[in-house]
Formats: structure tokens, sequence, C-alpha cells
């Protein structure tokens, strides 16, 4: 579909699924089919909401403009972040789910983008699965992010995110309030069947409110 402001794809829950809608968001060079398994895997039933980034380099989508790897476009990060988000609110009175139990799943860029607007826009995500994620930017103001919890599954062997770079992401998600769990995978920068694992794991340790 590419109503709305984004291609996209949306698999409503089913009647006996869980209550949250997932905001799947793929890596750079994906789109929007790349994450359906692995939400589907962690949360069996629930909506899908699966936007295809916008940007494209070298005719791989993005969520947001970077200068270089890591390097990012902080202007267009921050407008691009904004726009998911009233995607995000569109889609919610659109497909009528619930937008105040959207949870992102994001990987790499998706994850990024994903951080980004858990800063920006507090209120659009009441959690999420970010699945080797960098700090977006640091805010010079935190938000409140109470009540929203947040897995990071970072790598160790991950060539693309240092290890201190997910560790300062889950300090600055802490330190606004959200409540954080720091999952280490041991590869690099490629998911593997522990980061599905700690996924599920902590979907389901955490039930829906
Ligand atoms: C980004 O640009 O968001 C990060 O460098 C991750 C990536 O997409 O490779």
């Amino acid at each position: 579909m590419s109503d709305l402001g984004f291609v996209h794809r949306f698999e409503p829950a089913t009647p006996e699924g869980s209550k949250e809608t997932l905001l799947l968001l793929h890596g750079t060079g994906g789109n929007e089919n790349d994450l359906l398994s692995i939400g589907r895997a962690v949360a069996p039933g629930a909506a899908l909401l699966a936007p295809r980034g916008k940007v494209l380099e070298h005719g791989m989508p993005r969520y947001f403009r970077r200068l270089a790897e890591g390097v990012f476009d902080l202007e267009d990060l921050k407008a691009r972040s904004f726009e998911l988000a009233d995607f995000v609110a569109r889609a919610a009175g659109h497909y009528a789910f619930d937008p105040e139990r959207v949870l992102a799943v994001g990987f790499s860029n998706g994850a990024n983008i994903a951080g980004a607007v858990m800063l920006l826009r507090p209120r659009c995500l009441a959690g999420a699965i970010l699945l080797r994620p960098m700090v977006p930017f640091t805010p010079e103001k935190l938000p409140s992010l109470a009540g929203t919890r947040v897995l990071v599954a970072a790598g160790r062997s991950d060539p693309v995110v240092a290890a201190s770079q997910s560790e300062e992401l889950a300090a600055l998600l802490r330190s606004a309030g959200s409540d954080v769990t720091l999952h280490w995978s041991p590869g690099g920068h490629t998911l593997d069947r522990s980061d599905l694992a700690a996924a599920t794991a902590w979907w389901r340790a955490v039930p829906a409110k």
C-alpha cells in the first residue's frame, strides 16, 4: 500500500492476538517485508505496521539521510522522525488500532529512527525492540519515557556499533525513565537466533497491560 504517506504493509491483529501493534522498521537496503516474520514470531497475532523508508541511498531505502556510516544528518533525522510519528498516528486512525499500544521493532537504521522517535515524540511508542541500535542523537533536554520499555539487542562483535554506543543508548533511555533491558549476542551487525530468543522472552516477560 502506498497511502497514508508511506509505502507500507499492515496486518491486522487476530481476534485472540495481542492488543499491541508492532511498528516494523527495516535496516538500510531493506523494505516493508523484512521484519514481518520476526514480528509474527515475537508477538503472535499482534497487528503489524511496516512502512518502507523513503530516503534512498544509492537506491537503498532508509528512514533518514546520513553523511557517512554512523554520521547522521540530524536535521533530516529529526524531520523524518516526526513524519514517521505522524504516519503512525494516521495509521492508527485508519486501521483502528490503539495508538497508545504501539511498540517498534527496528533493525539497524530502523532501530535508530525508532530511538529518535522515542526521544522526540515520547508518546508515540510504548516501547521498542532495538536490534543493533546506535545513539541517534543526544537530546539537550531528556523527554519523560516513564512507563515505556525497551530491549536493546547489541552484538559483541558488531563492526558498525561500538559496545560503548549500545551501553550509552541503554543509559540514555534509562535516565529518561524507560525500563531498559540490554541483551548481548555474540554476533555482529546481523541478527541471529539469540536476538530472536531475547526478543521473544522480553515480550513474554512483560505482559500487555
Ligand atoms: C544508520 O545509518 O542508521 C546506521 O549506520 C546503521 C546502518 O544503516 O547501517
